[in-house]
């Protein structure tokens, strides 16, 4: 059997520039620097650094499998790396997303967000690898449920013998840390129940029933519930595998033309339109958004990374951006009112537990 080749997405928020709107250039030269230093040490095959908004991405293929020690300490020394150099810029919130000042051998739990996927290289290996900001992972689940669940966006599911068996979905329960497996078409209405509640119930990897294949791998760490206090959104990743028995590329991007409703935007406590976009156009600035999601398109060849394409400057998702425009005016002018902002156990960045204290003796019983 050939090399097996670890596709790993590793990202943190470690500074903003100007607020939490975008990375500093030097941020990613510096991050440019490390990853050459990894590919010329032989720790990884090859490497392509990019950002979404405030949320920069080190995108590496090597040969180490997932959740290798050595891959996620590279990783973190390079966000250590990063977050002096923000430091020295005084961007904002310099060191945002690590939340330990140790590393403790695997990065998953410690604040950046990890997808993992091992596979053996096909002859054609088209990855698309989505990266958002302003944003939770469970935005991930409607996009994914249409890719690998709904005939009505992948006809693959109907025209491609391969596809017939349909997909499993692991979903994890990040409040009670417990996973779970789905199979589609199936159980598709049951995990709808779950997956329809994106901020407790998230998929993490997608597998073709037909042979095991693993066809996706999304981010699901929730920062406020390993801190225990609002430090940020999660602003996940996801990488999807595509074409020859697996969704085609244009598949995998057509969910992203409708703008669906994501938790996230201003101080990550309200909802707002999901706004795909290009590279240059991932910069949140108005009320801190909307969210953003960018597609970074590559052929893998023997582990090197060719590209990236830029597959949401693409004209055809000018209506999906007009439409997060008009949603997020119509939002907008709820105000602090729900269902703009977040439900009230949803609250990360709330006072209410202080609200609730200040106001504790002026409250009068009126039960009979
Ligand atoms: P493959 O089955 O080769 O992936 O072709 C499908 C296709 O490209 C449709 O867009
Ligand atoms: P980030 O999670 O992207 O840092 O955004 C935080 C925020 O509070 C935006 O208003
Ligand atoms: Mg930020
Ligand atoms: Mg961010």
């Amino acid at each position: 059997m050939a090399d097996l080749l670890t596709f790993s997405v590793i990202k943190a928020d470690v500074g903003g520039y100007v607020g939490h709107s975008n990375v500093h250039p030097e941020l990613l030269e510096t991050a440019r620097k490390q990853t050459a230093e990894a590919i010329s040490s032989g720790l990884l095959i090859d490497a392509y650094v990019t950002n979404c908004g405030d949320d920069l991405q080190l995108i590496m293929t090597h040969r180490h499998g997932v959740d290798n020690s050595e891959v996620h300490q590279f990783a973190w020394d390079t966000f250590v790396a990063c977050t002096e150099t923000a430091k020295s810029l005084k961007l904002y919130g310099a060191g945002q997303d690590l939340l330990s000042d140790t590393f403790a051998g695997n990065i998953t739990g410690m604040g950046p967000g990890v997808a993992e996927m091992e596979f053996e290289e096909r002859p054609s290996e088209p990855v698309i690898v989505f990266m958002a900001d302003k944003t939770s992972p469970g935005a991930w689940n409607l996009p994914l449920f249409n890719i690998y669940a709904n005939p009505f966006n992948s006809p693959g599911l109907v025209i491609d013998t391969k596809m017939h068996q349909g997909f499993e979905f692991e979903v994890m329960d990040v409040i009670d840390h417990k996973s779970i497996r789905f199979v589609c078409p199936e159980e598709m209405y049951e995990m709808l129940m779950f997956i329809g509640a994106p901020r407790r119930y998230m998929i993490k990897h997608v597998y073709r029933r037909m042979d095991g294949m693993i066809a996706a791998s999304a981010s699901t760490q929730r920062l406020s519930l390993i801190a225990g206090k609002y430090v940020g959104k999660d602003d996940p990743v996801l990488v999807t595998r595509c074409q020859s028995g697996l969704p085609a590329v244009g598949e995998t991007l057509e969910p992203f033309t409708f703008a669906h409703t994501a938790e996230g935007w201003m101080r990550g406590s309200h909802h707002g339109p999901l706004m795909p976009c290009s590279f240059e156009d991932a910069t949140p600035s108005r009320f801190d958004g909307p969210p953003r999601v960018i597609a970074a398109g590559f052929q893998v060849a023997e582990g090197k990374l060719i590209g990236a394409r830029d597959m949401f400057a693409d004209p055809a998702f000018d209506r999906a951006r007009a439409q997060a425009n008009e949603v997020a005016d119509y939002l907008r002018r709820h105000g602090p009112f729900e269902p703009h902002r977040l439900g009230l156990d949803e609250m990360e960045y709330t006072t209410m537990p202080q609200l609730m204290e200040k106001f504790k003796d002026r409250w009068v019983d009126e039960s009979e």
